[in-house]
């Protein structure tokens, strides 16, 4: 594992951001595995920053999306599939048709689910995961459990993901309960993975995910396994590894 500790969340964002262009530099017609969350959106707006500057080429590169809420439309302001769109696609020459996003509208989400991983099989794979953590180590929306899941699943969101995520919606009631999201062995599969951390309060799930046991507790941990994990991450988020 490569790792990168930054002064703070800006330098965290362009480190990352150095990484993803490279990709695209090298290899145009990438695919790349996308995140949402907080932690990635100064690495998005860099990137854009770039696209703009004329220094980077999305034209052909591929994407597909970690996660998304069950029963949420792509207009709703916290989709997941929204939040690419305002934080990244829609500001980058990214084919639409190039975009994937599991389908908070699906009215069988277990088909979506399974559609989705032929998608990913369709793409020859991910070349490059973007991950970030959640405060008890889930990665998309793999939470903690007793096995890891393997691919593209509902989920039923912990409560303390629920709580986490509250701060969106209008109200806590609004979250919605269940999500779609890669498995471990989807995001396992991925021939490099790119773990943005940022913030004093994801220092104690760094230090358990990248120096403790590998355990589905904490779903992150199994990033230990894979050949090619970069970690990029503030030294505030570092400062207990
Ligand atoms: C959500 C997303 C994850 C993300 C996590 C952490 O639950 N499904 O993909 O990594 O939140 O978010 P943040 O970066 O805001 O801490």
């Amino acid at each position: 594992m490569r790792t990168y500790i930054t002064e703070d969340y800006q330098a965290m964002s362009r480190r990352a951001a150095h990484i993803i262009a490279a990709q695209v530099h090298l290899n145009p017609a990438c695919v790349l595995g996308l995140a949402t969350g907080s932690t990635p959106i100064g690495m998005y707006k860099q990137l854009i920053e770039w696209y703009k500057a004329g220094d980077l080429d999305f034209s052909q590169v591929k994407s597909v999306n970690l996660d998304e809420y069950a029963g949420l439309a792509p207009t709703h302001d916290q989709s997941y599939r929204y939040f690419m769109q305002t934080n990244l696609f829609d500001h980058i020459n990214i084919d639409p048709a190039n975009t994937n996003v599991p389908s908070g509208l699906a009215a069988d989400p277990a088909a979506e689910c399974r559609r989705y991983n032929q998608v990913i099989r369709d793409l020859g794979g991910i070349d490059v995961q973007v991950l970030g953590m959640g405060h008890n180590g889930h990665i998309g929306f793999n939470e903690p459990g007793d096995a890891f899941e393997l691919e593209t699943h509902v989920v039923d969101l912990q409560e303390s993901t629920i709580n986490a995520n509250a701060r969106f919606f209008a109200s806590r009631d609004d979250v919605p309960r269940q999500a779609m999201t890669m498995g471990i062995k989807s995001i396992m599969l991925a021939r490099q993975i790119l773990v943005v951390v940022s913030g004093e309060d994801k220092a104690d799930i760094v230090k358990a995910a990248f120096t403790g046991p590998v355990t589905p507790h904490v779903p992150a941990s199994i990033l230990q396994m894979h050949p090619n994990v970069v970690l990029v991450g503030d030294k505030a988020a570092m400062s207990k590894l």
